[in-house]
């Protein structure tokens, strides 16, 4: 089948093209990505809506950032979305729970490879309708290298413009701080998931993101609104009662409905390099992570 680019109008097979989610395609010679219906032997091109792009902060360590990226993209992907996952962590743990090794390119090559293309870097994983942009050791040098820039809080936003168009949704993982790799995040994010435990810290840890979000805001004129995401809910733990309690006088309506429970078989299927709902669609993490992306889906429309 002979398509033409939309852009500069190379005339291309699909199978020269690079293909992204989907029947997206790539243009080898300009890298315009778009979308062409070639149902019925037309060549129609369509404009897709926009990708929402969410990202997942919060200051603390081992929140469940990194298994809320997977599992509740793996979920929405579940629902027809086609999703795209930013490993934006040096630690790589996102990547590595997909199986991935330090082998794989990263944003720090996409960045530092001339004439790269972000379509060559992202990867499908073994779910439909799931993509990533992985990490490896190489994401820390690229604060290093980047620091001076001028814009160096758009890195991110500004190379995932051209994949708005061919995914639903783009999901940023980030590490726990608040410095350049979760700002980029923020920058590029129209919506921030913000997980916590219920226990002390890790509210304290949401405090710190939502003042972030709030700079930006002011600073930017920028739609970025968040909700707080209980996980690794105890429902027998008296402390973790009271401290939900308080994160609702707190933050009222911002914290979602759908909790995570803490479940034995979330770390299990993380062994195994799984996501929840493939190792054991039964158990209560895989059913509310599919609860959440319902929830995410009606309050993002
Ligand atoms: N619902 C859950 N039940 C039990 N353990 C969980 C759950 N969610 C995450 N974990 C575990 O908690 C640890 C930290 O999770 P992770 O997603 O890596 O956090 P972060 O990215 O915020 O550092 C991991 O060992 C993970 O397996
Ligand atoms: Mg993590």
């Amino acid at each position: 089948m002979l398509i033409n680019c939309q852009k500069c109008d190379s005339r291309l097979t699909i199978e020269e093209a690079a293909t992204l989610p989907g029947r997206k395609i790539c243009c080898p010679h300009c890298h315009y990505v778009f979308v062409a219906n070639i149902t019925g032997g037309e060549n129609k091109i369509l404009q897709s809506k926009e990708a929402r792009v969410i990202a997942v902060c919060n200051r603390k360590g081992g929140v469940a950032k990194t298994t809320t990226v997977l599992n509740m993209g793996a979920s929405l992907a579940v629902y027809g979305k086609r999703v795209l996952l930013v490993d934006f962590d040096m630690q790589a743990n996102l990547s590595i729970v997909l199986g991935l090794t330090n082998r794989e390119k990263s944003f720090y090559d996409l960045l530092h490879t001339p004439d790269s293309a972000i379509s060559e870097v992202v990867k499908k994983t073994r779910y439909k309708n799931l993509w990533v942009l992985p990490s490896n050791s190489k994401m820390a040098l690229l604060a290093k290298q980047n620091l001076n820039r001028k814009d160096f809080v758009y890195l991110l936003r500004d190379q995932l413009e051209s994949l708005k168009k061919v995914v639903d949704y783009i999901i940023i993982d980030t590490p726990p701080s608040i410095e350049f790799y979760t700002l980029n995040a923020l920058m590029a994010a129209d919506f921030v998931i913000i997980p916590t435990q219920c226990e002390f810290l890790s509210v304290h840890g949401v405090a710190h993101i939502e003042e972030a979000i709030k700079v930006i805001k002011e600073r930017k004129d920028k739609s970025l609104d968040y909700a707080i995401l209980v996980t690794m809910a105890d429902k027998n733990s008296t402390a973790g009662h009271v401290m939900y309690k308080k994160l609702l006088e707190q933050y009222a309506d911002k914290v979602l409905a759908t909790q995570i429970e803490h479940d034995v078989k979330m770390q299990e299927s993380q062994i195994m390099n799984l996501i929840v709902a493939q190792y054991d669609k039964k158990s209560p993490s895989a059913r509310q992570y599919l609860q959440l992306a319902e929830e995410i889906e009606k309050m993002l429309v």
